[in-house]
């Protein structure tokens, strides 16, 4: 934090989409901190992304690194264009380069459903999900991003990596995650997320999972592999407190879990390490919405909603964490009075959602 107690906010909006979910969050953001006061937010845009690629050949300047790396917390909005690629043929991904440098380990995705929903579900159950996929973000398979290899074209290897110098915190964060949410009424539990039946690296994921439980027996810890554990979340997802799984696995539940949502215009989520963290929605760049004002805001709002609460929490700022409680608060109750994006087959745009959950905000008391 800064001497005049403004918290120091790097903002990347990144591409597509990204740069127009990004503005209403920072409204919604500064217009919260002004209601709660004692604090404020002092935000610094730099330019990165596979747009930024293109037109500069570098997809995340060092500059935009180093300030991300000073600053308090990271906004980012989305990155990635499809028809912008590197020669092997994947995309420019400078959020994942981010989580890589930075060590964000703790991928956070809260599965909450907001009031007033369309029924993803047939069970009335399925209408109150409230748990948190944690996405291991640093290795797993995404470790042979960049590294992994075509012979002759006829054969490709990538390699899953897992150590237990991440696995550890990682394990530990979950725990310390159930923990807190017990203490509001969740069940306490952590589902390891794994496929140890087949792989020697998921195995070890396992095991270090256990060794861990075995450290925090306040909290029930449990097993399931992937493939079941996809059937659960459409069959039970209710049951669930908090998962923890490989970065691959997580990639892709955390998707079911924005499904189960209403659409990836909901699901936020947030990239955290031991000194930095990152904040974005788990959408991408939507290139196919992207311009025409439809792209749902909610996701990157409630994104910087989880970035108030972990500045608070981390440097003993209450009103931060108060400011952040309010944001949800501010979007329940538009929800409730009966807010409809696109995205859920309404005809309310980003800026109709932007006012429906600033006016929310005002009468917030
Ligand atoms: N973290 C990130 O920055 C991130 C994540 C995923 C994909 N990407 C990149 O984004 C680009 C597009 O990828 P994709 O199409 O697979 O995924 P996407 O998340 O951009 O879009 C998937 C679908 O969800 C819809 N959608 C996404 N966000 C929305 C929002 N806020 N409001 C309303 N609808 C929304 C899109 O219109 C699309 O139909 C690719 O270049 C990809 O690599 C980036």
């Amino acid at each position: 934090m800064s001497a005049n107690d403004a918290f120091r906010i790097t903002v990347l909006p990144g591409d597509g989409i990204g740069h127009e979910v990004m503005a209403p969050c920072i409204a919604v953001l500064e217009a919260a901190a002004r209601r709660i006061g004692g604090f404020s937010l002092r935000f610094d845009e730099h330019q990165a992304g596979a747009l930024a690629y293109r037109d500069t050949g570098v997809a995340l300047p060092k500059s935009a690194l180093d300030a991300a790396r000073r600053a308090d917390a990271i906004l980012l909005g989305a990155m990635g264009w499809p028809e912008v690629r590197y020669p092997d043929g994947t995309e420019i991904g400078p959020q994942l380069d981010l989580r890589f440098e930075l060590g964000l380990y703790a991928g956070v995705r809260p599965v909450r459903t907001l009031p007033n929903m369309p029924a993803v579900l047939a069970d009335p159950r399925a209408r109150q999900l409230d748990f948190v996929v944690i996405r291991e973000s640093t290795e797993g398979l995404f470790a042979s991003r960049g590294k992994g290899v075509v012979e002759e074209d006829r054969e490709a290897r990538d390699t899953m990596v897992i150590t237990r110098k991440v696995c550890e915190p990682l394990f530990d964060f979950a725990f310390a995650l159930a923990r807190s949410r017990k203490a509001r009424g969740a069940p306490g539990a952590v589902t390891c997320v794994d496929k140890a039946n087949v792989f020697a690296s998921l195995a070890f994921f396992r095991k270090i999972f256990d060794e861990r439980a075995a450290l925090n027996t306040d909290i029930r810890a449990e097993h399931a592999y992937v493939d079941a554990t996809a059937l659960y979340m459409v069959r039970r997802p209710w049951e669930f407190d908090v998962l923890v799984t490989e970065n691959m696995f997580g990639d892709i539940l955390s998707d079911l879990g924005a499904g189960l949502m209403g659409g990836m215009g909901f699901a936020p989520s947030a990239d955290i390490g031991d000194e930095n963290a990152v904040f974005q929605p788990c959408h991408g760049s939507a290139p196919d919405i992207f311009g025409q004002g439809k792209a749902n805001p909610t996701a990157m709002i409630l994104s910087g909603a989880m970035m108030l609460e972990w500045l608070g929490e981390r440097h003993g700022r209450e009103e931060a964490v108060r400011a952040g409680g309010i944001v949800r608060e501010a979007v329940d109750a538009a929800y409730g009075a009966g807010l409809k994006p696109y995205e859920i087959g309404g005809g309310d745009g980003t800026g109709a959602v932007t006012d429906a959950v600033m006016q929310a905000l005002a009468r917030i008391g």
